[in-house]
């Protein structure tokens, strides 16, 4: 197992948004939460990540215990979140941007994983010296994806990858997460967009008000008819 999340209680003050979630990713998979707006899933990822500290619950990576641990640590360990709303840094160019992720990699294999980078993502190639505040808000979540990926992620944590993007770039983002599945990367894929996101995925969770009400493969959960009715419109 390379992820487990056990019994993961999360509050913001009175507000008890993550209600005994327990879930697992295993090498290789690509994993999905979708859900509502205010489901609670970019809780449960921040929770993972170390942004936000559970009230109660057990988060296990590898070997390590992550529970309540800092998220600059959790990041070492391989464990990395591409947040949502697509933060870059606007000051600093394409390059630098790219640069930041791999800092948790001081021995990383910069070079490779940079050309890996600007093949997935050729546009960013092209941009490299562009100040990144710049880019349009497709380049700007492919440059969020890059970074993340330059820091040699053994777990890519994704939240909501599609959002706000045009119908044609919403697919190249998934073709983008297709690949790095084949490529053999694990990835957990927070999403909204229930239909795509269960179309890549292996397995997948649904989150509502903040529990766990289903799950099973990505086929399985496309059939089910409370699926198709809450979230793909059918
Ligand atoms: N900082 C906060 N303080 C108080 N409540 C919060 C905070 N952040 C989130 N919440 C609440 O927690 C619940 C879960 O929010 P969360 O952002 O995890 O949902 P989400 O599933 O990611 O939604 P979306 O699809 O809109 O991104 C919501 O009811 C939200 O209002
Ligand atoms: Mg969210």
């Amino acid at each position: 197992m390379l992820l487990s999340v056990e019994n993961l209680h999360v509050y913001y003050g009175a507000i008890h948004a993550v209600k005994d979630v327990s879930l697992h990713v295993q090498e290789g998979e690509i994993v999905t939460l979708i859900g509502a707006n205010g489901a609670g899933k970019s809780t449960v990822l921040n929770t993972i990540s170390g942004l936000l500290k559970p009230r109660s619950g057990k988060i296990q990576f590898m070997d390590h215990n992550v529970t309540g641990v800092a998220p600059n640590k959790i990041v070492q360990t391989g464990l990395v979140q591409c947040p949502e709303g697509r933060r870059v840094f606007a000051r600093m160019t394409v390059e630098e941007n790219l640069e930041m992720g791999a800092y948790t990699r001081p021995n990383g294999k910069f070079d490779e994983n940079l050309e890996h980078v600007y093949e997935l993502f050729p546009r960013l190639k092209e941009r490299r010296t562009q100040v990144s505040g710049t880019l349009s808000g497709g380049e700007q979540q492919m440059l969020a994806m890059g970074r993340a990926l330059m820091s040699e992620p053994k777990l890519l944590m994704l939240d909501e990858p599609s959002m706000g993007l045009a119908p044609l770039l919403v697919e190249q983002i998934f073709e983008i997460i297709k690949s790095l599945h084949k490529a053999g990367s694990t990835i957990l894929l927070v999403e909204q967009n229930a239909q795509m996101a269960l179309q890549v995925a292996d397995r997948a969770y649904v989150l509502e008000s903040g529990r766990i009400t289903l799950s099973g493969t990505g086929a399985e959960l496309m059939a089910s008819e409370s699926v198709k009715r809450a979230y793909l419109g059918g």
